[in-house]
């Protein structure tokens, strides 16, 4: 256990896939853990944070909904320090996206902003995502894609995808609610985050990794083909520009959050991926490490314009932060979905 032996952190979306990896690292590190969920009443998201070793002694479930506001500052009182994790992580269609992902995003981000300020936080790790990175069709052609790069909001608007747009909204009113409020905050921007599953349920990235083994792909939001129905068609590579930019490994992920909580000198963006990557070449990987699933062969450079790179997250890596590589990411990935019965 570390010096951290007492110091109380909040962090909302405990019960999903990256925040009970984070709960759990937390929980190891010696802090005690004020983590949020969005019914207490619903074993499928308390248990498994209740088996956590430590958490019988310093871990509190809240609930909250993030437009309650009085429910997030029950959270926050007390602690020192945020993890602002929850967000509704949806890739496929939704009915209503201001009412299913934008309000949630957004509103749910000022609200745990405004309460952190509020209550004297010391700082707020708010995770973002690539997703407020890419889709970036504007961005030079000849440049690896790093954190000064924004996802363009008017393209995500006109393709209809509406959780990159969730992102980079919400991203962009915690720094403006920062500068005007001079409240310290880090952004974390994972990649498509894979690895072993605490939670009974699975999220959005380990389904995508679900399909793949299933032999299907994500074409474009919520509609799945599988390679025996449609060839690539001209044109639809793009649609993958909006989801993926490189893979990380959910122990990685947890890691880089408390990296950046704890350097005090660690400042705005990091972009945290093993390597920038495209779909193609992790579908690649999955094909060759399990040939004996149905992989989908999808041509390599399903980003078009994204440039590779083994050091897109320089920042982590600075910090200490030594990356498992993709193959281990999908070992990972695979065995957890494999143990959970998802597939044999
Ligand atoms: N997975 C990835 O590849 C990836 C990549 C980059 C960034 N991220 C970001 O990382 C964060 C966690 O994602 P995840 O993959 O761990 O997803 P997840 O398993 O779906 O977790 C999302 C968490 O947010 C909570 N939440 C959603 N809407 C809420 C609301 N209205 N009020 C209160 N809580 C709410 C969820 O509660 P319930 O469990 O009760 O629904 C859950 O705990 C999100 O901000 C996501 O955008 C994820």
């Amino acid at each position: 256990m570390s010096e951290k032996v007492g110091e109380v952190v909040c962090l909302t979306g405990g019960s999903g896939y990256i925040g009970s990896w984070i709960v759990q690292l937390l929980l190891r590190r010696g802090y005690t853990v004020h983590a949020t969920v969005k019914n207490l009443n619903d074993e499928k998201e308390t248990k498994h944070l209740q088996a956590l070793e430590g958490a019988e002694s310093r871990l509190r479930l809240f609930q909250i909904d993030l437009l309650d506001y009085d429910s997030i500052v029950a959270a926050v009182t007390g602690a020192a320090g945020v993890f602002h994790l929850a967000s509704p992580c949806i890739v496929d269609r939704v009915e209503d996206p201001q009412r299913d992902l934008l309000d949630p995003a957004i509103k749910g981000t000022i609200n745990v902003l405004t309460a952190a300020k509020k209550l004297g936080v010391r700082r707020v790790v708010v995770t973002s995502s690539i997703s407020a990175i890419v889709p970036s069709p504007n961005w030079p052609a000849d440049k690896i894609k790093n954190e000064d790069c924004w996802a363009n909001e008017e393209y995500c608007k006109q393709k209809g995808v509406w959780y990159p747009l969730s992102k980079t909204m919400a991203e962009k009113a915690a720094w403006k609610f920062a500068e005007e409020n001079d409240l310290d905050i880090v952004v974390v921007n994972p990649g498509t985050v894979m690895g072993p599953i605490i939670p009974p349920a699975i999220n959005a990235s380990m389904q995508m990794l679900l399909r793949l083994l299933q032999g299907l792909y994500v074409l474009e939001y919520g509609v799945l083909f599988s390679p025996n129905l449609v060839v690539w068609p001209k044109g639809c590579t793009e649609q993958y520009e909006d989801v993926f930019m490189g893979s990380v490994h959910v122990k990685d992920v947890a890691l880089a959050h408390i990296l950046v909580y704890e350097n005090p000198s660690t400042k705005g963006r990091h972009l945290c991926v093993e390597a920038i990557s495209h779909y193609g070449d992790f579908a690649a990987k999955v094909a060759e490490l399990y040939p004996e699933y149905n992989i989908p062969k999808l041509p390599r450079d399903t980003q078009p314009g994204l440039l590779r790179s083994k050091d897109g997250a320089k920042k982590l890596k600075d910090l200490g932060l030594e990356f498992i590589p993709m193959e281990q990411i999908i070992k990972d990935g695979v065995e957890s979905l494999r143990s959970k019965g998802y597939i044999s």
